[in-house]
């Protein structure tokens, strides 16, 4: 077994999966505006170090995803924020992109950017810890997206910055995410996310990229939120299957979901539906931001000292998502706090 598959399999196997808390520093302002709370340094540090000081990190939490502030920062104790997420068994990772930008020829489809100076950016982070990395490409969908150009130059983005992780030692999330908006039925989504995951893989061949130390970080597949469009989490957890089963190679080790809006329970229901008729070689799992994150964030914004309440709320997302991850979640469960 490979060095990178073996990472893989430590972040995602046993009903683990990833707590993406690598929101960019407009995005985390955004987050702590809505609750009130002003984005400073400190702020952004104290609601992050108290996530990861968690108790459910230990037997919930495979991997954090880190933005670059963070993976600098040292916690109240002097501890660095990687010693502190790898004080319980879990891996460190950092988002490498710099955002989505406008693709020239549209004026509405994006490009992820990020691919200067990259080989540099990942030997330092190596060295600070990092032992995987996330990079999303972001698509639009409507009758006409997303278009083949963006199609064909995010893959091929997401493809050389993989190249670059492996080279690194490091492995790479490969973040492919149809987006919800827009009145799009689930048949349309299926289709659309199908292409776009198939031309990731295309390119990422042509990359030479070892497969068995990747992880790919897909949506699930959903009707768009302006759909009058209702399916339910079974027929969410069908679509998707189709999906990965028909457009991802077997050598990849795992799958793990991005939430992408849904709420937190509906992201753990649909994992859990998922789980359930899982019939691919592949471990499904979860690597959520908001759905981990989001009723935290309201408890913690009304006492930012409160930090056993904010992560009792946190350690029952995680032991929901990690029950979601091994089909064993249920309404009782969730409901019995
Ligand atoms: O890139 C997206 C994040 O890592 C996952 O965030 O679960 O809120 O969509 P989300």
């Amino acid at each position: 077994m490979s060095e990178l598959n073996k990472i893989a399999l430590k972040i995602l196997s046993g009903g683990k999966g990833i707590l993406a808390a690598d929101e960019s520093t407009a995005t985390m302002t955004k987050r702590l505006n809505s609750v009130n709370v002003k984005s400073n340094e400190n702020n952004r540090l104290n609601f992050r170090e108290t996530l990861f000081s968690s108790t459910s990190m230990k037997e919930c939490i495979g991997g954090v995803i880190l933005y670059d502030e963070t993976i600098k920062q040292k916690t109240s104790s002097g501890k660095s924020i990687p010693e502190l997420i790898n004080s319980s068994g879990s891996e460190v990772g950092i988002k490498v992109d710099t955002g989505a930008k406008v693709l020239a020829g549209s004026t509405e489809e994006k490009i992820t950017e990020g691919l200067d100076g990259l080989r540099e950016k990942l030997k330092d982070y190596y060295k600070i810890g990092a032992r995987f990395t996330k990079w999303r490409a972001v698509y639009l969908i409507s009758d006409s997206f997303p278009s083949d150009l963006a199609i064909a130059t995010n893959a091929h983005a997401l493809a050389r910055y993989a190249a670059l992780v492996q080279e690194a030692g490091m492995v790479p999330i490969i973040e492919p995410e149809v987006l919800m908006d827009g009145n799009h039925s689930a048949k349309d989504c299926l289709s659309k996310t199908s292409v776009v995951i198939k031309k990731c893989y295309e390119e990422l061949d042509l990359n030479k990229v070892d497969l068995k130390g990747t992880i790919l970080k897909p949506n699930m597949v959903l009707s768009g939120t302006n759909s009058k469009e209702k399916i339910t989490s079974e027929e969410i957890a069908e679509l998707t299957l189709k999906c990965l089963k028909n457009s991802v190679p077997r050598e990849v080790p795992g799958i793990a979901f991005l939430s992408g809006g849904q709420t937190e329970v509906e992201a753990t229901l649909n994992l859990n539906e998922i789980n359930l008729k899982n019939n691919t070689n592949f471990i499904m799992t979860y690597s959520y931001g908001r759905a981990l994150q989001q009723s935290a964030l309201k408890f913690w914004s009304k006492d930012v000292n409160n930090k056993l309440g904010t992560q009792d709320i946190f350690n029952h997302r995680a032991k929901m998502c990690t029950l979601a991850a091994q089909g064993k979640w249920s309404e009782n469960l969730e409901n019995s706090k």
